[in-house]
């Protein structure tokens, strides 16, 4: 068995006299990956971010490589150790190149004082074929996709040397292939000896990657063992203290209204990824838009919504054409659009939970009373309706967004576009983050919505959660329909994911 990197013990940590760690020990053996899991709020990114320095810890120590420290007082100290941080949120400068941005701050100057780009470019080449990571060095990030990015952004820790990486939620935003080939160079790492810790909210890829896993609870740790001895059923038991209903066991009693036409949309073409689609949801229906990374699936929700403009074809809700050329247009119509980019789109985060509610309100002016008067009463009873059904993990309501957990941000944006009520609601990787509690909610409520007449339009790359809730899966390719599945056709996960490969890969 190989020894301890990293031992963090007895980790305690209050914000506010509010605590959100108790008494935590983890650790981290040589070449292992240990996936840290818990809801969304348990403190998760919280312990990750005492190790890289960023919080300081009430009590505790941490044994890092042999050194015992009591805190990092900066991300520096915590490098110095040896831990980097892959980041949800890139840290690539956008307008230079792949090698520039792994080299960014200790740059490779030539003989004249000049960066040497040449040079930079020769060593992340030699880092990449290491790596089998199949990246042009001289490529511009803000070319790159996400998935690319993110394999940058691992390379720049390793070439300084990390022996420790960190990954806080690195597949939220990865399609499905990108998210394999971010596991094979996992697997790289281990042979070559580099320790990693994982967070994310997907069992199934847990299963798949890691060696042992921690879960946390209210701040204090659970349980700590090898992934062999356990089964997913049970992981989640530990993870939500309780047994958990299978999202894809539930029988689906359609809703649908074939006669009542919500949304018909008519050889629709965009300048960006939308190639002539066409189709029609009903009232009481829920459709699954599924396809891979670049198919157009977002394109069209945001063409829907007023924010890809609309080059050919029609748009109808409920019969009448209507022209969307801003999201204030499509909400007028009764269409809410829930992004899938939500910490930048979707959230003020100096706000308080209870304002970010007030505020789409007070854009349909559904709660002004007077024009002038916001009904505040009323946006705190939906605040707090939403924060129990959603488990927004908050000790107010007057919370500001800033200090809630990633997830937690999440449900927020989500709960405050569902209490808009709209008639359509185009709902763009809703589950992505959510903690497994909180994911069957939202599937429950989007299936309420069904059997309150309403229209919902469903993007997840999870396919079990497309099977759970869909009444049909209409599949994207190159910016076209390229099939429908009805209900009772919808197949497994395996042959779905098989279709959507089946399905073309353009960029
Ligand atoms: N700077 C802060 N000030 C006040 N409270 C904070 C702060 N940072 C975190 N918290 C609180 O600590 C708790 C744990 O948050 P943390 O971000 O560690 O959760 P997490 O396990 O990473 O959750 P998620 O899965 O949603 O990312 C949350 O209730 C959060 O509101
Ligand atoms: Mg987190």
């Amino acid at each position: 068995m190989s020894s301890a990197i990293i031992s963090m013990e007895g980790i305690t940590k209050s914000f506010n006299n509010i605590p959100v760690l108790n008494d935590v020990d983890f650790e981290l053996r040589e070449g292992e990956i240990h996936a840290l899991l818990g809801e969304n709020g348990a403190g998760k990114s919280t312990l990750m971010k005492i190790l890289r320095g960023v919080y300081q810890p009430d009590h505790g120590k941490m044994i890092v490589q042999g050194k015992s420290y009591d805190r990092f007082n900066s991300p520096n100290e915590a490098r110095a150790a040896g831990i980097s941080m892959v980041f949800q949120e890139f840290s690539l400068v956008p307008t230079l190149t792949v090698a520039q941005n792994i080299f960014l701050t200790r740059e490779i100057k030539n003989r004249f004082g000049l960066l040497d780009d040449k040079e930079c470019e020769r060593r992340a080449k030699v880092f990449f074929d290491e790596l089998e990571v199949d990246i042009d060095p001289q490529a511009v990030v803000s070319q790159l996709s996400t998935g690319y990015r993110q394999l940058t952004e691992i390379t720049a820790a390793l070439s300084q040397e990390a022996r420790i990486l960190i990954f806080d939620e690195p597949t939220a935003s990865l399609t499905q292939t990108e998210s394999l080939s971010l596991f094979r160079l996992m697997r790289r790492l281990k042979e070559k000896g580099i320790s990693m810790i994982y967070i994310s909210h997907r069992m199934e890829e847990i299963f798949k990657i890691a060696d042992r896993i921690t879960v946390l609870r209210d701040g204090r740790r659970i349980i700590t063992d090898e992934i062999s001895n356990l089964t997913i059923q049970k992981v989640i038991e530990h993870i939500l203290g309780r047994k958990a209903e299978a999202i894809d066991s539930r029988e689906l009693v359609s809703t649908v209204q074939q006669d009542q036409v919500l949304l018909d949309v008519k050889n629709l073409k965009c300048n960006r990824g939308v190639n002539d689609i066409s189709f029609r949801l009903h009232r009481g229906e829920v459709i699954g838009l599924a396809g891979l990374m670049g198919s157009g699936r977002t394109e069209l929700m945001q063409a829907i919504f007023g924010i890809n403009p609309i080059k050919e074809g029609d748009i109808l809700v409920k019969g009448k054409s209507i022209k969307v050329k801003t999201p204030e247009e499509s909400m007028k119509s009764d269409i809410a659009l829930i992004p899938e980019d939500r910490r930048v789109q979707g959230l003020i985060l100096d706000h308080s939970i209870r304002d970010n509610f007030i505020l789409p309100m007070i854009q349909l002016k559904r709660l002004a009373n007077r024009n002038i008067f916001v009904d505040y009463r009323r946006g705190n009873d939906l605040a707090e309706h939403y924060v129990k059904t959603l488990k927004i993990r908050s000790d107010s309501i007057e919370k500001m967004v800033r200090f809630l957990s990633g997830g937690n941000q999440q449900k927020v944006v989500i709960a405050k576009w569902l209490s808009t009520e709209p008639e359509i609601l185009l709902m763009d990787e809703p589950t992505a983050g959510v903690d497994i509690g909180t994911k069957s909610e939202i599937l429950n409520i989007v299936r309420d919505l069904a059997k309150q007449g309403k229209g919902v339009i469903f993007i997840s790359s999870e396919l079990q959660e497309l099977i759970a809730v869909c009444d049909r899966v209409i599949v994207i390719k190159n910016g076209q329909v390229d099939q429908v599945l009805n209900r009772y056709d919808i197949p497994g996960e395996e042959r779905l994911h098989q279709i959507l490969q089946g399905a073309g890969n353009s960029g």
